[in-house]
């Protein structure tokens, strides 16, 4: 059991629910860290059942605390979810049973499939819906079921198929080494969806690679090249007629507690790093080190996207890529961006109401 003397009185001031502290309309807090007297102290505390009375020096303010959340106050929080402490990390062989997948029918009727799915994308960071509409813009409305596309430069889609003219490798028939899309945007979406309307051609087998994962493994076998990486800000940017995008972030993002929260890997629009050559050159040491690892056979996990496929995953987390393909077939696919946040927000909703 708690007694509310194990907080500082501060912390307990800070989270006191009652009416003068917390607008009961909305939960949300009515005064600011300075409002409240420097010199706080707790007067006294009486309980009664989960009820906990607060008497609060030197102004004499008094809240009702439940005793129940006091208690649960006491743990470590599990965070936001975005790290890799919360994630299940993986390699190819541990989908040898199956990928996750869902029917879109099956999705779209029942809470506990799509559940099931969200969960699958937060915390493997992909899933498989099988037998969506083979209709464009389908992707979008996939979208839609769990958050909102976001719409950028390229439009709120972007169609994947070969072009006369192609503005990126994407757009021919050529391998795509797996990579994180958009790294030169700020905010990078975090979420990604490929919906496949045609797929007749030979090769064009799609990949997914667990960045997380990947990082782990460079920490464990050399961790002055983890340190490397998630030191330097390396410049990416993307731009035509139109557009001029940069961001200059490090190719693997720790939190403030060192933990992964996102991976960035594309060296189509990786720029000149500017930093003095001993830094340069331990910056690709540890570069090489990293997509070494990526390189991997076992990490990469290959299969094929079907017309009616679409794939949902984690563009902080996971690389995608795909095998080349002969440019006389038919391969059509439209994606777009989309974010992690309206996805976690709508599965908590959902398990709540479970
Ligand atoms: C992309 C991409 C993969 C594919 O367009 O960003 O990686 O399967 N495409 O064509
Ligand atoms: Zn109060
Ligand atoms: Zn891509």
């Amino acid at each position: 059991m708690t007694t509310a003397t194990a907080f500082p009185p501060v912390w307990l001031r800070d989270n006191c629910p009652c009416e003068r502290c917390r607008d009961p309309r909305n939960g949300q807090k009515l005064f600011g860290i300075t409002d409240l007297p420097a010199d706080l102290t707790v007067r006294d505390t009486s309980t009664v059942a989960d009820a906990v009375t607060v008497t609060f020096g030197p102004d004499g303010h008094q809240g009702v605390f439940s005793r129940a959340w006091l208690d649960a106050q006491t743990s470590r929080s599990a965070g936001d979810g975005r790290t890799e402490t919360a994630k299940q990390l993986w390699r190819a062989a541990d989908f040898d049973g199956g990928l996750p997948v869902a029917e879109w029918d099956a999705y779209l009727a029942d809470d506990g499939e799509r559940s099931r799915v969200l969960r699958a994308v937060r915390d493997l960071g992909f899933a498989v819906l099988h037998g969506t509409p083979t209709e464009e813009e389908t992707v979008l409305a996939i979208a839609r079921t769990f958050g909102f596309p976001r719409e950028t430069n390229y439009g709120t889609l972007f169609d994947v198929r070969v072009e006369p003219n192609p503005s990126n490798l994407a757009f021919t028939g050529m391998r795509i080494a797996p990579h994180t899309d958009n790294p030169y945007r700020d905010p990078v979406p975090t979420l990604q969806l490929l919906h496949c309307l045609t797929n007749a051609a030979e090769g064009g087998d799609s990949g997914l690679l667990d960045g997380f994962a990947a990082a782990a493994l460079l920490r464990e076998e050399d961790e002055a090249a983890f340190r490397i990486l998630t030191t330097t800000l390396v410049p990416f940017a993307w731009s035509d007629a139109t557009t001029s995008l940069r961001a200059d972030r490090p190719l693997i993002d720790v939190d403030a507690e060192g933990h992964v929260r996102e991976v960035r890997f594309n060296n189509r629009s990786m720029q000149a790093l500017r930093l003095p050559p001993d830094a340069t050159t331990a910056f690709y040491t540890a570069y090489r080190r990293f997509a070494e690892i990526i390189a991997r056979p076992e990490l990469l996990l290959t299969f094929r996207l079907d017309p009616g496929d679409c794939v949902v995953f984690d563009n902080t987390r996971l690389l995608h890529a795909r095998t080349a393909f002969a440019e006389s077939g038919a391969r059509h696919l439209q994606g777009c961006y989309a974010d992690l946040d309206a996805l976690t927000s709508t599965l908590r909703i959902l398990e709540e109401s479970a």
